[in-house]
């Protein structure tokens, strides 16, 4: 299992932050390259000039990495909307057909279908689970149900955001191929933390950010496009997304055809060096620790969160999604009787951060927290919410 991170972080013992699904606290690396670029553009003529260049082609490796992809099927993206609405632009849907989303997903995953839907003449369905956290199942249930229109697209996250149930992607993915419909998965909250490899599981399109779990900036997602749609037309057109655009030819479009890979999805301005960089470096470090031990560690710290929780008359009523339906790193507290008034706001008096999220607490351990961290969070809890 992986040790403690929390030398690498500008993190004060006294604080008890497990709150990295809403965003993440840059590693102190990340923060001094953050430095160094900003210098860097403060002197543009020390620059060579394809600077720019060797490092978002460093951020589209290092995400490949997390995601068993090859470079060349990365887009560089500034959030997960921007990747959707690539999709929205290169999946035709159907005219009759649904489009499977999940109930309270995420915005990002679901509201390009929501607007492209009436003049697209085909139905979002928001699929739910019976109350037990099953989104599995419930999915499942959805693409195979007898008589229903014909699935065209699940667009869904993996990890749902606001309650932490984990969808067993595998079994939808294969679910979704047996019916001809396509797949685009939000890995907001999967990317870097549990395994995913593009490879064998083939989604049409999968995208995550980088400033929750893969401890970067804001503004830098990546979005992975299968071959299958990198004959589409881009969000925005850029002279780097054309075969020979260049301004420091004598004659400007030299050949505007569109470069062969997914490149071609790039965002404008994605010279933008000094996040780029931040980006990788939080990416490389994910990378190097591996799914394997950051989930060992996160699964501990949810496992003693909801032990420390459970059977007690001072947690409130908390309930917690069965270990088998919710991610390893992600523990949603539910309130059947309705959360404790003003609970976040009492905890972080306590220096305790976690987030309420559709009236549940999300509580959302990363590499830099630790067993004390828990303890202090039970104890907080039980004193806040009495
Ligand atoms: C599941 C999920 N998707 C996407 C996002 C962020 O979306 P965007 O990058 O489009 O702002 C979040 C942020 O909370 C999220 O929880």
């Amino acid at each position: 299992m992986l040790p403690s991170q929390r030398a690498l972080f500008d993190m004060p013992r006294d604080v008890c932050y497990l709150n990295a699904a809403a965003w993440s606290p840059l590693p102190l690396a990340s923060q001094e390259a953050g430095r160094v670029g900003v210098g860097r553009k403060g002197r543009p003529w020390e620059l060579d000039a394809a600077f720019a260049n060797t490092m978002h082609e460093r951020a589209r490796k290092a995400a490949a990495a997390l995601i068993g992809a090859d470079a060349a099927d990365i887009a560089l993206v500034s959030s997960v909307g921007y990747g959707v609405a690539i999709a929205g632009k290169v999946m035709k849907i159907a005219r009759g057909a649904r489009v499977l989303t999940l109930k309270d997903d995420h915005t990002s995953p679901v509201l390009e279908w929501m607007s492209r839907a009436e003049a697209g003449g085909f139905r979002v369905e928001s699929v739910a689970h019976s109350g037990d956290g099953d989104w599995t199942s419930a999915v499942l249930a959805a693409i195979e149900r007898p008589g229903a229109e014909p699935v065209a697209l699940a667009s869904i996250s993996s990890v749902h955001w606001s309650d932490g149930g984990a969808l067993d992607m595998a079994r939808i993915g294969a679910a979704l191929r047996k019916v001809g419909a396509m797949l685009l998965v939000d890995a907001t909250h999967d990317a870097g933390v549990r395994r995913i490899d593009v490879k064998t599981l083939d989604p049409d399109i999968l995208i995550f950010p980088t400033y929750k779990w893969v401890l970067g900036p804001y503004g830098r997602a990546f979005a992975y496009v299968a071959k299958r749609h990198q004959g589409g037309i881009p969000v925005e057109q850029t002279a780097f997304g054309r075969k020979r655009v260049v301004a420091e030819d004598p004659v400007y479009f030299t050949d505007p055809s569109y470069v062969d890979s997914a490149k071609r999805f790039d965002m404008g301005e994605r010279d933008h060096f000094i996040s780029m960089e931040m980006a990788a470096i939080g990416m490389e470090m994910m990378a190097g620790w591996g799914n394997d031990a950051i989930v060992a560690r996160l699964s501990m710290l949810t496992k003693r969160l909801a032990e420390g929780l459970s059977g007690d008359r001072t947690n409130a009523g908390a309930t917690v999604m069965d270990e088998k339906l919710r991610a390893p790193h992600v523990l949603c507290l539910g309130f059947p009787q309705g959360m404790p008034e003003d609970l976040p706001k009492k905890l972080a008096a306590q220096k305790v951060y976690a987030a309420p999220r559709l009236g549940r607490l999300r509580i959302s351990p990363h590499v830099y927290n630790d067993e004390e961290d828990v303890d202090r969070f039970v104890a907080a809890f039980k004193t806040a919410a009495a």
